[in-house]
């Protein structure tokens, strides 16, 4: 008998297995051991010395100030900070919706910081999905019309495209609303069907800045948990910008913004079966 740990070589594709006994200590290769929470570090996102410096009449702004970090694929990531310290301006640039001044990001192992704008068009499309505070929805659009609407950009056929969105829509919980104008929703609905539009396209990294900042406080845990779980369940990377601390200490890790440099990257310890209350 003895303890058995496990860790990762570094490609973190093989999972070794240690047996240490009292005075013993032996070590095994096993090809797929169960290896949580190490599994599948797969770097999606990689951000190197990233500055957004805007220039306000002579003075110059540093919105980002020398940002470096990577986050992995399945991972649920939460950029955390008081107002004014960069978090917008960071989710933009990871996104793709605004270019660096200076430095590097890698998505999926494109530079995108290279990218001209229709290159970036078509980037944005294929890989990235966006949740909004407001949740951006066309209030004379049902809501099978609205979570269709990027995969009409795709030249999906509209009958596949329902049927696409139908799935994504019962998905978070709107069986019943789904022929509803968005204009006749409450909020909470609302965001699911902003939740089930940016999953329609299946994109490997969700984008989600302040997503429960409209709505009150039940349906935040209801919204956050789902999106955690769904992002889960299919692999998926999410990252949410909040300025809540207490929102951010449900993601996988949290990382601290202030004055547009990242001070502490904090990993959070969830139960598998853990519930958010
Ligand atoms: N277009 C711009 N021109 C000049 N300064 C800007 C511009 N956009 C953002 N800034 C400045 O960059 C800094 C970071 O702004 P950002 O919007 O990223 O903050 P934030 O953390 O998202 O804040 P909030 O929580 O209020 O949304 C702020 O000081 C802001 O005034
Ligand atoms: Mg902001």
């Amino acid at each position: 008998m003895g303890v058995v740990r496990y860790s990762h070589d570094e490609t973190g594709s093989t999972a070794v297995r240690y047996r240490e006994g009292t005075g013993l200590s032996e070590r095994k290769e096993e090809q797929g051991a169960v290896c949580s929470p190490l599994k599948e570090r797969v770097p999606i996102i990689q951000v190197k010395n990233l500055y957004k410096i805007y220039k306000v009449g002579e003075t110059k702004v540093y919105a980002l100030g020398g940002v470096d970090f990577t986050m992995y694929r399945g991972e649920f990531c939460a950029i955390v900070g008081p107002s004014g310290s960069g978090k917008s301006t960071l989710l933009n640039m990871l996104a793709g919706l605004e270019k660096p001044s200076r430095g590097e990001i890698v998505i999926d192992k494109i530079h995108i910081e290279k990218m001209k704008e229709n290159e970036l068009v078509a980037f944005r499309r294929a890989r990235v999905g966006f949740i909004f505070q407001s949740y951006n929805l066309l209030k004379t659009l049902n809501a099978v019309e609205n979570v269709a609407l990027p995969l009409s950009f795709r030249g999906m056929p509209r009958r596949k495209r329902n049927e696409i969105a139908r799935k994504y829509l019962k998905l978070v919980g709107l069986e019943k609303q789904m022929n509803h104008m968005a204009n006749a929703m409450s909020g909470g609905q609302q965001q699911r069907v902003g939740i089930a539009r940016a999953l329609a396209v299946n994109p490997r990294i969700i984008f989600a800045d302040e997503p429960t900042g409209n709505l009150d406080s039940k349906t935040t845990m209801e919204i956050l948990k789902l999106m955690r779980r769904i992002v889960r369940e299919q692999n998926q990377t999410l990252v949410m910008v909040t300025h809540d601390n207490h929102l951010a200490s449900y993601a996988d890790r949290q990382f601290h913004i202030v004055d547009g440099k990242i001070f502490k990257i904090e990993e959070c310890r969830h139960d598998e079966e853990e519930e958010i209350k």
